[in-house]
């Protein structure tokens, strides 16, 4: 039996004890229930032996902090973890356990649990545990009471119909361009369910992707869906992995898709998406759903042609016509291609052009995007005017949409 909170540690500054939500805990059981009293004094509350006694305790919509005793480690503890995060979406869980394990961390985590502590990694790491869970529940609960529920994010995706052609690099840089100058507004999804790659661009580890997103997305949770993004840290870029298993992206259906989307742009500024390059019905859904279409073309026949295409099969004209924008890309390629060939076979104007650079794939290769990589560099530039322009195009579209009310409310004689 492993010893609890055995050493003496350091206060976390702001811990536990001075978190500003309530922190409480529950264990059912009788005994592991006077341990933690004894064991976990001055960390932990005394625990409350079931839900109703939580229920008791804790406001529905009330943010706070719960810590759940090992008892939750079991698979009917998971079902019952499962339901009091779904029935307090307010409050953020620690589980604390005997010993953590990668599948009991996995079925933690999809219980909507946010961290989970083992008992004898002491107490300073249950105090930072908990008091970074205050953190993150505090952020959310001042995100969406800052987000007017009217007004929603836009969603912009970045497309082609062929693979390899840069989707990817243009999302991934475009998201933390953008995140660079709306903090914490941004979230990027990998919706190429099968191969995403947006996780290794960013170098950010594999946790929680889409697949728990999407087996989450009934409950229309903004807190739980909140803990289910990675954060990019240079960039403070949210970011919503592909399943790490290409067979699991299967069971994600458009309709799920959507639904992440849409309560993603309740939560954010902008929400960019990596599309996969095959055509299917998630693509088509989230074509449907999008503000914007960033139409990926790198400049070599195979690649115009495929394209060319695509937009005839597709009939993509008439789903996204006017949302089309095109991004040249490697558009310095030595190809005997001309600009303005392209322009006429696709049927829209070159906006974007991003050159070929070296820079480009050796960013890659280290996991950091281009953008932040080597700011200055050719491409790097190129993206960043790309993402300028994104920018300055949605804060036009408030601006007029603010302009709109003003006019109404002058004519309403207000
Ligand atoms: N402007 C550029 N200059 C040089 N190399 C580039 C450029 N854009 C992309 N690349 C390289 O091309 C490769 C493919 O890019 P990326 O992964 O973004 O394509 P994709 O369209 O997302 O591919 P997939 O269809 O497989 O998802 C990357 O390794 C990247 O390094
Ligand atoms: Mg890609």
């Amino acid at each position: 039996m492993k010893q609890w909170a055995a050493q003496e540690a350091d206060p976390v500054p702001g811990g536990a004890g001075s978190a500003s939500q309530p922190v409480l805990a529950v264990e059912p059981d009788q005994r592991r229930r006077t341990q933690m009293t004894i064991e976990l004094a001055g960390i932990v509350p005394s625990p409350l032996a079931d839900a109703d006694e939580l229920a008791d305790a804790i406001g529905a919509t009330e943010p706070a902090v719960v810590v759940l005793g090992p008892s939750y480690a079991t698979p009917e503890g998971f079902a019952a973890a499962r339901a009091l995060t779904r029935r307090y979406p307010s409050a953020g869980f620690v589980l604390v356990v005997d010993a953590i394990d990668t599948p009991l961390l996995q079925q933690a985590l999809r219980a909507g649990v946010r961290d989970v502590v083992a008992l004898g990694a002491g107490e300073r790491a249950l105090r930072q545990s908990i008091h970074d869970v205050g953190e993150a529940v505090a952020a959310a609960v001042n995100r969406f009471a800052a987000v007017d529920a009217t007004q929603e994010g836009r969603v912009l995706v970045s497309f082609s119909t062929k693979g390899g052609v840069g989707k990817s690099v243009v999302s991934t840089n475009l998201a933390v361009a953008l995140a660079l100058e709306h903090p914490g507004r941004v979230v990027l999804v990998d919706a190429d369910l099968q191969f995403g790659d947006v996780g290794v661009l960013l170098g950010l580890p594999p946790e929680q992707t889409v697949l728990e997103a999407a087996g989450a997305i009934e409950t229309a949770d903004t807190t739980l869906l909140d803990g289910l993004l990675a954060t990019h840290e240079e960039s403070g870029l949210r970011v919503l992995c592909a399943p790490a298993d290409p067979g699991s992206g299967d069971s994600v259906s458009a309709e799920a898709m959507v639904e992440i989307v849409r309560l993603l742009r309740t939560m954010f500024d902008f929400v960019v998406i990596d599309m996969a390059p095959h055509f299917n019905d998630v693509v088509l859904a989230l074509l449907e759903e999008a503000d914007e279409v960033l139409l990926v073309a790198s400049m070599d026949v195979p690649s115009i042609k495929n394209l060319k295409v695509g937009i005839q099969t597709l009939d993509l004209l008439s789903i996204a016509g006017s949302k089309l924008r095109l991004v040249l890309n490697r558009a310095n390629a030595r190809v005997n291609l001309d600009v303005s060939d392209v322009e006429k076979a696709l049927g829209v104007d070159a906006e974007f052009r991003v050159p070929s650079d070296i820079a480009v794939p050796q960013a890659v290769n280290r996991g950091v995007p281009i953008v932040l990589d080597r700011p200055r560099s050719p491409a790097a530039l190129a993206l960043r005017e790309l993402a300028r322009t994104i920018d300055g195009s949605a804060s036009t579209e408030i601006a007029q949409s603010e302009t709109k009310k003003g006019f109404l409310a002058w004519r309403r004689g207000a």
